[in-house]
């Protein structure tokens, strides 16, 4: 069982993502701007991203007070009433989150077995849910799993980075591509893509793609979106 995933992402040309490296763009939108408007058109409220995009939603990087108590390595919903969601993979218990949410999305970190007391009662001092998604590092089929049974969320945006998404792509979990092309070339080896597989390269392209619509935006930028039709073998 898995939440409908729809992985949308600003890119230059070359799908590199860094916008923070990008000139401004035609019509002084800049590249957040232009995310945010256009994930927020698909209106589903939860999101998905790797523990380096995460780290920009996570505030100071506080050090942890010593655990009171022996905390069970099971499942923890802080806000059952939780509508829209900010999910991030947090495998080792770098984050700290001091707030349960990021504007009003509430804060979900998939944690493996290998995090400690100390950071589980943060989180849970913080009113931030947490799901465990692995032993070493997080499952990702076991995670969406989780959002789908745990959360109830049937429709997902996975919002990056490129090795996150890479992740996702690689285990077949992809459903769609939602890609807003800026005419911006990028050029930098080892930049940051929309995918980039973690390990070595697969032996072949990761997935094969149905286009679904294309839309013109302002400032010459290009909106594709794609149904993943098939996964390569790996
Ligand atoms: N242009 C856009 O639309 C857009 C959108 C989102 C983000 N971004 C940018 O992308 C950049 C970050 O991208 P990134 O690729 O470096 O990082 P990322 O995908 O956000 O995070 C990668 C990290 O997530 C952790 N992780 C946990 N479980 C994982 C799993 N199962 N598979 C893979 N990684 C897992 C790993 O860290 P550990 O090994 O430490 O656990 C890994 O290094 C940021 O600069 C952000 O601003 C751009």
């Amino acid at each position: 069982m898995k939440p409908y995933v729809i992985c949308h992402m600003c890119t230059a040309i070359d799908g590199r993502i860094l916008g923070g490296r990008w000139p401004p763009l035609p019509g002084g939108k800049d590249s957040a701007e232009l995310f945010e408007s256009t994930a927020d058109s698909f209106g589903i409220g939860a999101w998905l991203v790797g523990t380096t995009t995460m780290r920009e939603f996570a505030g100071r990087n506080v050090r942890l007070k010593k655990a009171r108590r022996r905390i069970e390595r099971t499942d923890h919903v802080a806000d059952r009433r939780a509508r829209r969601f900010a999910i991030g993979a947090d495998a080792k218990g770098a984050l700290r989150f001091q707030d349960p949410d990021v504007e009003g999305d509430h804060v979900v970190l998939l944690v493996s077995s290998r995090v400690t007391d100390d950071y589980l009662a943060h989180l849970q001092d913080a009113g931030v849910s947490y799901l465990f998604c692995g032993a070493r590092d997080v499952d990702v089929k076991v995670a969406l799993d989780k959002i789908r049974r745990v959360l109830g969320i049937r429709r997902l945006m996975l919002e990056g980075g490129g090795t996150f998404n890479g992740a996702v792509l690689h285990a077949g979990l992809v459903d769609e591509i939602s890609q807003v092309v800026v005419p911006v070339v990028d050029g930098g080896r080892g930049v940051t893509t929309i995918f980039d597989i973690p390990g070595d390269p697969p032996r072949k392209a990761a997935a094969a793609l149905r286009l679904k619509s294309y839309r013109k935006l302002p400032g010459g930028v290009s909106w594709f979106r794609y149904r993943v039709a098939r996964r390569s073998a790996r």
